[in-house]
């Protein structure tokens, strides 16, 4: 265990596990759609989780990134939601699944729900490796998750403070010497 943790919270075993039946789960429900899923992965914490997930559909799929400002390097969360870099592609009556790799207050989401929707996508689900239900601020549909958390900070698998830990291959939760 890296020694600015308290405890790993999920390891990799289980995050790999729980990846696929996320996505057994998301590639029956588009199984029969038109025009293909698209997985728009939110930069840079859903990065490892995305690369997990798309291992296990048995759907075609395609995928495209999104990052926006969220946390910066403070522990709050930033109300202002900037696009910092936006799709590549037109995802124009595509079915769209956001990838995500935490779902705090949920203001990141509800932002990014809005400018997807108005981009015309087709429909839209959100797939979250992680949902801390307890720091909801605003109401957002999360239709996958995969491990609800307490309100605890967490770092791995992606998640970072101040743009360290995110290549640890499991879940801990920081010692608070290091935030
Ligand atoms: P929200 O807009 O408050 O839901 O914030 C979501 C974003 O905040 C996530 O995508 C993460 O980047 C960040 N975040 C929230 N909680 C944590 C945490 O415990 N560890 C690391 N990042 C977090």
């Amino acid at each position: 265990m890296h020694a600015h943790l308290d405890k790993i919270l999920i390891n990799q075993v289980e995050i790999v596990e729980r990846s696929k039946q996320l996505a057994k789960e998301i590639s029956e429900k588009y199984a029969k759609t038109d025009k293909p899923l698209i997985l728009v992965a939110l930069l840079k914490g859903s990065v490892p989780f995305l690369a997990e997930l798309m291992k296990h559909m048995s759907i075609d799929i395609e995928i495209d990134f999104m990052d926006v400002s969220s946390y910066g390097t403070n522990m709050e969360s930033t109300r202002d939601i900037r696009i910092l870099k936006d799709l590549d592609r037109s995802i124009k009556e595509h079915p769209i699944v956001i990838v995500e790799d935490i779902v705090d207050t949920g203001r990141t989401l509800q932002a990014v729900i809005k400018i997807l929707d108005n981009k015309g996508a087709q429909s839209i689900e959100v797939v979250s490796l992680l949902d801390k239900p307890s720091r909801r601020e605003v109401e957002v549909d999360v239709a996958y998750i995969g491990f609800e958390i307490p309100n605890e900070f967490v770092v791995g698998f992606g998640l970072d403070f101040a743009e360290k830990y995110r290549e640890l291959p499991y879940i801990g939760i920081l010692h608070k010497d290091f935030y």
